[in-house]
């Protein structure tokens, strides 16, 4: 690599560690790696929720951490442009690119404050579109894509759509999906573990569940009818469901906890850390989601997945892949039924999809660092 010039990383909410652990790790491997650093947002900041997955990516220590913390949308990405911004200003020379990752109000912030400092952003996982505006991760991804120099593809749909945009060719190119990446490097680790054993499941014969999205957690009406799909889900096989942070509190606001605690075959555990949660995924007979990772995920282990929204930006997972997108609870209840009587799609191979997105997205921005 001939420029000297630095290159940032930043991470800051969940779903980013395993998208930057693998560009991280494939820099560190390059015997010409140019000078790095790692920013952390602390958009995430609950240890269940960002310190273990450093430990088991084996991401380096940040060398800085912006300790934002929750907040209303603005406020949380007003304060981490802020703060990015003052970093980069407090660098003793400005770096060659700043690399976000995702579509997370870290990943919007971070690229404006260093765009208009004039330095490239790279944006990995661009292209993905819902078309769904009322997603705040939609808002993020138009708006990243918009300003970034150089946009790095992780499925076909994702060029087809910047295209669609008029976004000149020269500033993307399809590298395909990192998140594949650290799982392809994990599943190993993860299957040694064994979850469903620890926790006393058969494996092949449970559901996992994850939701998060304020479309499911944040009305009363929608979560209890949710906690009642969930309830027959239990009828039909056991359930593991780890609690993120967001749905833990609105179960209780809404006084939806006593009874989701009381439904006898529905386990709630605490958010997991990532290889556990992969060892769970990996064995299980569906998943239910609302998570754009996990919808990418199950598609590659080959496991059935039900995403509980009325779209996803990422619709290889539904035409390749093993999801099942609708935010009807009945629908996926027959979903459910299918699934379990062994009628539903089995998936197949997705392009880019090989746990070597990571060394060409390092490719790409050395091509742009020279
Ligand atoms: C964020 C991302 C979402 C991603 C999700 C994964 C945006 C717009 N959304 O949503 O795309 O799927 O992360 O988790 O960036 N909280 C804690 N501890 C923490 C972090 C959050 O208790 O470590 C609680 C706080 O009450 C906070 C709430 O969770 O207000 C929501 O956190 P926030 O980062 O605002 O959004 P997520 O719902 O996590």
């Amino acid at each position: 690599m001939s420029s000297h010039k630095s290159i940032i990383f930043v991470a800051g909410a969940r779903p980013n560690f395993m998208k930057i652990a693998p560009i991280i790790h494939a820099l560190q491997a390059r015997s010409d790696a140019p000078p790095w650093q790692l920013v952390h947002t602390g958009q995430h900041y609950d240890p269940s929720m960002s310190d273990v997955f450093f430990e088991q990516l084996r991401i380096p220590k940040p060398h800085k951490h912006l300790h934002v913390g929750s907040g209303s949308h603005g406020a949380q990405t007003a304060a981490i442009l802020v703060g990015f911004e003052k970093y980069l200003q407090e660098l003793p020379e400005l770096p060659g690119a700043v690399i976000v990752v995702g579509d997370v109000n870290s990943t919007v912030a971070c690229a404006l404050a260093a765009v208009k400092m004039h330095i490239p952003v790279v944006h990995v996982e661009a292209g993905l579109r819902s078309f769904d505006r009322s997603m705040p991760e939609e808002i993020n991804r138009l708006a990243t894509d918009a300003i970034a120099d150089l946009l790095l593809v992780s499925e076909p749909n994702g060029m087809t759509h910047l295209k669609n945009e008029g976004v000149s060719e020269e500033r993307v190119r399809f590298v395909g999906n990192v998140m594949i990446d650290s799982l392809v490097a994990e599943l190993p680790s993860a299957r040694a573990l064994n979850q469903c054993q620890v926790l006393q499941l058969d494996s092949g014969r449970y559901a996992f569940v994850t939701l998060h999205r304020p479309s499911n957690v944040d009305e009363a009406a929608r979560l209890t009818a949710v906690v009642a799909f969930l309830e027959d889900l239990a009828s039909k096989l056991p359930v593991v469901f780890p609690l993120h942070p967001r749905t833990r509190e609105k179960l209780k606001q809404f006084e939806l906890w006593e009874r989701i605690a009381s439904i006898s075959a529905l386990r709630i555990l605490e958010p997991l850390a990532y290889r556990e949660s992969l060892s769970l995924m990996a064995t299980a007979k569906l998943v239910v989601t609302d998570s754009g990772g996990i919808q990418e995920e199950t598609s590659y282990l080959r496991i059935p997945c039900l995403t509980l929204r009325p779209n996803t930006e990422r619709p290889i997972t539904v035409s390749h892949g093993t999801s099942t997108v609708g935010e009807d609870l009945n629908r996926a209840r027959e979903t459910v039924d299918a699934i379990l009587a062994g009628q539903y799609k089995k998936g197949q191979d997705i392009e880019g999809w090989d746990g070597h997105a990571a060394e060409r997205v390092i490719d790409a921005v050395v091509e742009l660092l020279v």
